[in-house]
């Protein structure tokens, strides 16, 4: 895409990654994509800001000329070392050797780490401000919104933020590049609360207190490097972003996550009976079956959602292991205090519910209810599976 000028002097230089399918290796975007924004503030010293990954360098130089010529630059703004925004940077670096890298202490280790880049490159202080005439950049020391290196830099004259992975989402664009230019947003907002769930929900904390540092600062464009640039409503992202971050302490909203896997079906049957219940009760319930299912599409209702229902048969005298999995993320991305409970079939000794009680220990889950039955469930399993959701859907509304 060419580049687009996002106020006077200031350009979107990003770049659409379509062919990507697994980001960070792990989560997928096959279908829905990711773009690596960047951003050029063409003054009298000219300021790159962030950059893209390595295989896109072709077409990221290319967007670089499109407004400069890459010779000119002066600065090169790291905030934030992850590869999907630095992957460039030896080609770059080569391209532009006068261009002054800036980035936090931590950047500074990392690209000599990553990159092996040690020759110019700056430290700049947390409030630092770097006049680029007419432009001026200020940075804000953002450690953990997503590594401990991260800041976000603040144009001052046209109160832009270029907030890089915060306030970002997936989702590559689909031509236009600002808020105001979608008629429905849903799209992209579900696709930021994946990612936020996915990769950032671990530093609520950090979020928040970089909320708390950027409130006094008036912002009318947030430019983060995934995803849409806000002009029409900033506001927005960030009270979204901010509304999530409460989720790692609160108690969630008043619905359900089924989630289950099933091997001949038995422990399927049972989830629709314990779905209904939970039906009857008059509670949202979201379904998922973990072996079909990645856990980046299942975290989003794990973080939201007050109450789990956990649907597992026993396997080699442990948990399925598609569930394991499952609840193992939940651990790593530190989904805790929910509400609880779980059923499960199981052929002989049992085993499920002991491994998916130790874990609901480790993720400070509230343990409700379970019940197990063996082999197939009877009539009667059933209606007790009905009466089990419904019950359940009764303590979490
Ligand atoms: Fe978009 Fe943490 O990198």
């Amino acid at each position: 895409m060419p580049a687009v000028e996002i106020r006077p002097g200031i350009f979107w230089i990003g770049v659409n990654d379509r062919t990507t399918d697994l980001f960070e290796g792990y989560w997928p975007i096959t279908q829905e994509g990711v773009s690596y924004n960047a951003y050029l503030v063409n003054g009298e010293k000219k300021a790159l800001i962030d950059l893209a990954k390595g295989f896109k360098t072709d077409e990221f130089l290319t967007q670089i000329a499109d407004v400069t010529d890459i010779r000119q630059l002066d600065y090169i703004v790291i905030n934030h070392m992850e590869p999907d925004h630095t992957g460039i940077l030896g080609i770059l670096r080569q391209l532009a050797p006068h261009a002054v890298i800036l980035g936090t202490a931590k950047t500074k280790e990392m690209v000599a780490a990553f990159y092996e880049v040690t020759e110019n490159v700056r430290v700049v202080e947390d409030g630092e401000t770097l006049p680029l005439g007419p432009h001026v950049l200020q940075f804000f020391h953002t450690p953990y919104v997503h590594w401990p290196e991260t800041m976000m830099t603040y144009e001052t004259t046209q109160r832009v933020l270029f907030s890089c992975d915060g306030f970002g989402g997936y989702g590559a664009l689909q031509g236009a590049i600002f808020d105001d230019q979608y008629p429905d947003l849903s799209y992209y907002e579900r696709e930021a609360l994946r990612y936020y769930v996915n990769i950032v929900a671990v530093f609520s904390r950090p979020v928040l207190r970089a909320l708390e540092k950027l409130s006094g600062v008036p912002v009318d464009v947030v430019a983060p490097s995934h995803g849409l640039v806000w002009r029409q409503n900033p506001g927005r992202i960030m009270e979204l972003y901010r509304r999530w971050a409460g989720y790692a302490t609160g108690e969630g909203d008043p619905a359900i996550t089924l989630i289950y896997g099933s091997m001949y079906g038995n422990t399927e049957k049972v989830m629709n009976a314990v779905a209904q219940g939970v039906s009857r009760a008059g509670v949202p319930v979201e379904v998922y079956d973990v072996a079909r299912t990645h856990i980046s599409y299942i975290l989003p209702a794990l973080w939201l959602n007050r109450g789990v229902i956990v649907g597992a048969p026993t396997y080699e005298g442990g948990l399925f292991p598609p569930m394991a999995h499952a609840l193992d993320v939940a651990v790593r991305k530190r989904v805790q205090n929910r509400r609880a409970a779980y059923f499960g079939s199981y052929g002989w000794g049992g085993g499920g519910e002991q491994e998916f009680r130790r874990l609901a220990e480790t993720l400070k889950w509230e343990v409700l209810d379970s019940f197990t039955f063996r082999g197939g469930p009877t009539l009667d399993d059933l209606k007790r599976a009905e009466m089990f959701g419904e019950n359940f859907a009764r303590q979490v509304r």
